[in-house]
């Protein structure tokens, strides 16, 4: 299929409500429904207002430094349904570790068969967790997303979980079979599509989702008039921070409209992390900062926590690093208008939705 070809979805593949056009004065909703406020201490303040020491804060000595003040939320995941996509390397992977250690019984979403299948056997071996199954999309392509989502529809099981991990970082500009620049379609329109398809099935257990965004996206506004970065030159880490600014803007949307179903939505930044996805498309980086960079593991911790602490249940829409809120607009001119957040809704609802 490509976008010139798209048909028109049937009931079945349509979200369970139409664009949230109401996407309005979420500015105003304030401490009541916990939008993105940063935290209050003095590390969420040098995260979010001082450059260096804020960079400081994505590496390894960020971590270090958070974890001091934690304390661990008790309880497993036994018998809730998690779906993580791009559980095959990095951060995605070590998550589905964890995950399975909790006990969570475990969808993974991957578009490599074979790699799926030896992460899947390797989980249930090193955590004695049988219940780890693999389902096959290439995120990046709107019809695997269609198909996956209806199977698990198909299966007429909620989802307690929803953790929109896959991603990558393009340096060249190329286009999906389907038509769509690749950066866009697997980072931006590929999680809104997964998600919408999914929203059922989340409601029905009061669910959560966890959108991997990226402290990159501190970096970039939102182009909802170049959304697939036609303009040159292009470049990589522009386009995309431009895609993870997009999946913060949406998690603020999809919290305010799904708070009335009960699910929570957040997003979160795992900091600089050691994995092979930053080491092939930020080579230059990765052998500058590279000892000072992350595990997987301790990327993958406030997605973990966030799957598992009341406290992300309690709160809905807010940006986390290191299990700490922060805040999303750091620069100046970075900040997106009421109109640009409606516009972007329905500029990727029109193209998973609408296309004749
Ligand atoms: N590493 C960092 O410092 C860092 C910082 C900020 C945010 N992040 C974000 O963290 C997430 C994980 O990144 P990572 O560093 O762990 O990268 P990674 O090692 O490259 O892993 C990415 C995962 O996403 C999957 N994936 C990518 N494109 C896909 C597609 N079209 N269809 C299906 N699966 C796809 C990959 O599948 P394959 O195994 O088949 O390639 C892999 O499982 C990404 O969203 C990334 O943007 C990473």
């Amino acid at each position: 299929m490509t976008r010139r070809e798209h048909p028109r979805q049937n009931q079945a593949d349509k979200p369970d409500s139409g664009p949230a056009l109401d996407t309005g004065n979420l500015k105003k909703q304030g401490a009541g429904n916990h939008c993105f406020q940063s935290g209050t201490g003095w590390l969420d303040f040098l995260a979010d207002h001082a450059i260096v020491p804020g960079m400081l804060m994505f590496s390894r000595f960020g971590y270090e430094l958070s974890r001091r003040f934690w304390t661990e939320p008790g309880g497993t995941l036994y018998g809730r349904k998690v779906v993580l996509t791009g559980g095959t390397s990095g951060i995605g992977k070590a998550a589905a570790v964890m995950l399975a250690e909790k006990k969570a019984f475990l969808t993974i979403i991957a578009r490599n068969r074979e790699k799926a299948e030896q992460v899947q056997q390797d989980i249930i071996t090193r955590t004695g967790n049988p219940h780890v199954d693999v389902m096959l999309a290439d995120l990046g392509r709107m019809q695997d997303i269609k198909q996956v989502a209806r199977q698990l529809r198909d299966t007429k099981k909620s989802i307690d979980i929803l953790i929109n991990n896959a991603g990558a970082l393009f340096n060249e500009r190329q286009e999906t079979s389907e038509g769509f620049e690749q950066t866009f379609a697997t980072d931006l329109l590929g999680v809104f599509y997964l998600t919408e398809l999914l929203k059922k099935s989340l409601a029905r257990s009061s669910g959560r989702i966890i959108n991997v965004s990226s402290g990159g996206m501190y970096t970039q506004k939102i182009a909802v008039d170049d959304l697939e970065n036609r303009q040159p030159p292009y470049n990589g880490a522009k386009a995309y921070a431009r895609a993870k600014r997009g999946v913060v803007i949406l998690t603020r949307i999809w919290a305010k409209e799904l708070k009335k179903k009960g699910i929570a939505v957040h997003a979160m930044h795992p900091g600089w992390v050691d994995t092979p996805g930053i080491q092939r498309s930020l080579p230059g980086f990765h052998s500058l900062v590279g000892n000072q960079l992350r595990t997987p593991e301790q990327g993958a911790d406030t997605m973990i926590w966030l799957a598992l602490s009341e406290t992300a249940a309690r709160s809905t829409g807010r940006f986390w690093l290191d299990r700490r809120p922060h805040e999303t607009v750091v620069f100046p001119g970075t900040r997106e208008t009421e109109k640009e957040r409606q516009a972007l809704w329905q500029k990727l609802h029109g193209l998973v939705f609408e296309l004749p």
